[in-house]
């Protein structure tokens, strides 16, 4: 394991081993949070990479002993296509976890990106999680306020994309400067489209935050986000510090390949 400013870094083998660590350490959270609280709110990411960890938790032995019940699913972010749309990342999971796990549907809260006006969109999913977090099923019982107006998920899973993005906050886009506000509307010129994103004060107030990262092409990246200086304009994957959380990468050998300390070994 690797320590690098405020993150942990391991890395696995291989993508396989990669997908059983992240299925384990999802199982584990969930177990802890549900015992805990009662229940586990989780955010989770799209693109590939995620898919292979969804597959083995579709299966025994997390089949059986996850606390699906308890566990609320969210997601970090959402390309501007319909949930049956093969962009889609909430179709990604149904098909390859929702629908083969027992989570009741009202624990499932997508994001409602196909509405023909993106900020509509992202205004939906903002009051979505304003009322789960703030009054309903999520609302701390504790009695005592919340330290903040923002979402608290428990896990946030993220990828990175070989251009330093993670979620939907891409390189030199508005969602950069969101400040305190939820979840944005974020305009991507490369894919002349818009996307719809947590913020990175939204992500930065989870209590834990695990990158997902495999391939070669995502090396140089990693060790200019992790080891490089710092340009969140740039890799908006530096943005990510939770005030109160731990952050962790999960990494394949060929993703580590070009961080130093991995390369001292
Ligand atoms: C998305 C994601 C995005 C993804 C990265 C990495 O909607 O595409 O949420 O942030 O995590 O692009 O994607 P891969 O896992 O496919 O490399």
């Amino acid at each position: 394991m690797l320590q690098k400013s405020n993150a942990q870094v391991r890395v696995y083998r291989d993508p396989e081993e990669l997908a059983l660590k992240a299925a384990r350490l999802f199982a584990r959270l969930a177990d802890q949070y549900v015992i805990g609280c009662g229940k586990f709110t989780v955010a989770l990411s799209g693109g590939s990479t995620p898919r292979a960890m969804f597959s083995l938790l579709s299966a025994e032995p997390f089949l059986e002993t996850v606390p699906w019940s308890s566990i609320y699913f969210f997601w970090g972010d959402e390309r501007c296509v319909p949930p049956d749309h093969p962009d889609s990342n909430y179709r990604m999971t149904a098909d390859v976890l929702l629908s083969k796990v027992p989570v009741p549907r009202d624990n499932i809260f997508r994001i409602p990106a196909e509405l023909p006006d993106p900020e509509e969109a992202a205004k939906e999913y903002t009051a979505t999680l304003t009322s789960f977090f703030l009054a309903g099923p999520g609302a701390n019982r504790t009695g005592t306020a919340p330290l903040s107006s923002v979402p608290r998920f428990d896990l946030v899973f993220l990828g990175m994309g070989p251009d330093g993005h993670t979620a939907s906050l891409f390189p030199h886009t508005t969602a950069l400067q969101a400040g305190e506000r939820i979840a944005v509307a974020n305009y991507v010129d490369k894919f002349k489209a818009h996307r719809i994103t947590l913020t990175a004060a939204t992500i930065n107030n989870a209590r834990n935050v695990t990158f997902l990262a495999a391939g070669e092409d995502k090396a140089e990246t990693l060790r200019n986000v992790l080891e490089g200086s710092y340009q969140p304009d740039v890799y908006p994957s530096q943005l990510i510090r939770p005030r109160n959380g731990t952050l962790l990468w999960l990494v394949d050998e060929t993703a580590a390949c070009m961080l130093n300390e991995f390369k001292q070994g």
